[in-house]
């Protein structure tokens, strides 16, 4: 027998970025930080799992492809959701699974992305929130959305925040065994429903630093750091959740645009320096000041992760669409468009 589930996971985008960690295992963040879950029809994660006695390893497949779960942060999610497993039955194909059984038993596990795996899209949130999710189905794990956060945290960081829709607040925690490093909601998807999100993907290339290398090279070496994590941060994130509870949307935009720059810097003051964005990033930015400013009151926000691809928020469907129109004029698209899905402009690579 195989006994099988699968669960659909959205990616989340930072405003308020985590950059940073003071426990590289367990990762903890050295601050606070706020992203916005996507709508799961367009940047998500779809992942099976199944177990079968006839499975005699755990094995998993990332967009078809076998890769090795041997790396500690697949060795932790898999090991914590086992510790929490729970009897199951299924009576139509006979199945008795007791929790002890868990232990001998193994998983398959398939995952697909229907985005860019690691061009700094945030795949690895989607990817590990889903993971976590579909096997504490698959196993009958009895724990709450925020434990199984806690969980998904140490696949990577940014994952935690996936398990829940709107917006999100991963709490740094203080616990040395980060216990209360978990993510919570602040504000369902309905809260604020206008705003359209626009990813203007610039490149899909694999990104050259990864997240984990980069902030490890950025806590090292960088002197701005510590001033982001201790001073800026926690004001922001305060200011934040009350533009997010008030839909003050001028606030949000200068908040979400300053915290992308900022992370953007201390990446520039880290040795060596990294540089995720690029001239068409760079581009897009003085689009979007421009045109702010121009209108006298923010339309549209944007943020960068670790890579060049623009992830712009639009206060509402007309300044998207007028967002989008802009786009078009000054990067030529080379692939389909529509509204709240991807644009390609490709003109400095
Ligand atoms: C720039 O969560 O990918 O997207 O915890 O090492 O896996 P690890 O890093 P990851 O870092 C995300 C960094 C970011 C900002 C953010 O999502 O908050």
């Amino acid at each position: 027998w195989v006994l099988m589930v699968t669960a659909q996971t959205p990616t989340n985008i930072a405003v308020i970025k985590y950059w940073g960690k003071r426990d590289e295992d367990l990762i903890l963040a050295i601050n606070d930080s706020i992203s916005v879950t996507l709508d799961p029809a367009h940047l998500c994660t779809t992942t099976t799992v199944a177990v079968s006695p006839a499975f005699d390893q755990d094995r998993m497949w990332l967009n078809g492809k076998e890769i090795s779960l041997s790396g500690g942060r697949y060795q932790n999610c898999l090991r914590e959701i086992r510790a929490r497993a729970s009897d199951v039955e299924d009576e139509n194909k006979g199945i008795k699974i007791a929790k002890k059984d868990w232990q001998n038993l193994h998983v398959h596990v398939a995952s697909y992305n229907n985005f860019p795996t690691a061009a700094g899209l945030a795949s690895s949130a989607a990817g590990f929130a889903c993971l976590v999710f579909s096997l504490a189905k698959l196993m009958n794990v009895q724990e709450d959305n925020g434990k199984l956060s806690a969980i998904a945290r140490q696949g990577s960081g940014s994952a935690c925040r996936s398990l829940y829709g709107g917006f999100v607040k991963w709490i740094m925690g203080k616990e040395e065994n980060g216990g209360d490093s978990i993510a919570v909601q602040l504000v369902d998807e309905k809260h604020w429903d206008e705003l359209v999100i626009i990813i203007a993907v610039v490149s899909s290339r694999q990104k050259e630093t990864s997240s984990t290398s980069g902030m490890r090279d950025t806590v090292e070496t960088s002197a701005l750091i510590e001033h982001r994590a201790k001073v800026v941060v926690p004001k922001r994130i305060i200011q934040m959740e009350e533009a997010i509870q008030n839909r003050d949307f001028p606030t949000f935009a200068q908040l979400t645009c300053a915290d992308s720059n900022q992370f953007h810097a201390v990446c520039m003051d880290t040795s060596p320096p990294i540089f995720y964005m690029n001239d068409t990033s760079h581009r897009v930015i003085s689009c979007v000041e421009k045109w702010n400013r121009s209108e006298g009151t923010p339309q549209v926000a944007y943020t960068f992760d670790a890579g060049p691809n623009a992830v712009l928020i639009a206060r509402n469907r007309k300044a998207a669409t007028l967002m989008l129109q802009r786009l078009l004029f000054h990067f030529p698209p080379n692939s389909d468009t529509d509204l709240n899905s991807y644009v390609i402009g490709d003109k400095s690579i």
